[in-house]
């Protein structure tokens, strides 16, 4: 199982201060040293934590592989041609979101999203589509010659009943079925943490996971003791 490490939130922390810190692509090298086989981010329309700055220097450090996450615009296409990352994955995207909420359309979309592919492609991406666990977007996927899909987890991560968690691994079982059939990458994220990430590794199909949220609000914690000491030393001096 492949880790994507997901670093938008270090961002978020340096917006809503508009300071120089903390820096994402320290966070980013800091991630590789210690495992991370992929650095994912997403550059959102409204550049609420990553900026393009951001994405330049992490095309020019990541020793991995980068992924970009971006919305099926002309726009981020322009830059995705620019930056030339590993790997996008097409997201939907709203303004008003928290967050990534639900997966892409690709079967409403798909004139548009397939030419986005074939646009990627000629430039040598890997390109992903986020999709919901559902058997119509993944065959949309594979006709639409994306590279793979990334299963949003959200619903899964979301279950509130042991019923309701098992009926949404159901879901991403077919459809990891399925994706594996046509041929295509596999991998899942968003919502996951230490407590809910066990259950999908029982899917060997399953070669990816992009985990953020969860290991950006871990990292705060398991750093604070020495932050505070860091303080105290400089109060000292
Ligand atoms: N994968 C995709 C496509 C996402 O949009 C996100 C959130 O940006 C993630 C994974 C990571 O989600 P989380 O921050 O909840 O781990």
């Amino acid at each position: 199982m492949r880790l994507g490490v997901n670093i938008d939130h270090v961002a978020t922390l340096r917006e809503v201060r508009k300071a120089a810190y903390p820096d994402p692509v320290q966070a980013a090298f800091l991630a590789e040293e210690a495992g991370a086989d992929q650095i994912t981010v997403h550059l959102r329309e409204d550049r609420r934590h990553i900026q393009e700055r951001d994405l330049e220097l992490l095309r020019q450090t990541v020793r991995t592989k980068l992924n970009l996450e971006m919305a099926a615009t002309q726009e981020m296409l322009n830059v995705a041609l620019e930056v030339k990352p590993d790997t996008v994955t097409l997201v939907p995207e709203r303004r008003e979101e928290l967050t990534t909420e639900g997966g892409l359309d690709v079967v409403q979309r798909k004139e548009s999203i397939t030419s986005i592919v074939r646009l990627l492609h000629d430039a040598d991406i890997t390109v992903m589509l986020f999709i919901d666990p559902d058997l119509d977007q993944v065959r949309a996927a594979h006709k639409a010659d994306a590279s793979g899909i990334e299963l949003h987890t959200g619903k899964y991560a979301e279950a509130h009943s042991g019923a309701q968690q098992a009926r949404e691994i159901e879901r991403l079982a077919e459809s990891i079925q399925l994706a594996k059939k046509l041929g295509l990458g596999i991998a899942a994220g968003h919502g996951l943490h230490y407590q809910n990430v066990a259950p999908l590794l029982r899917f060997p199909e399953l070669e990816e996971l992009n985990i953020g949220h969860a290991i950006v609000a871990r990292a705060v914690m398991t750093g604070m003791k020495d932050a505070v000491r860091d303080m105290v030393r400089a109060l000292e001096r």
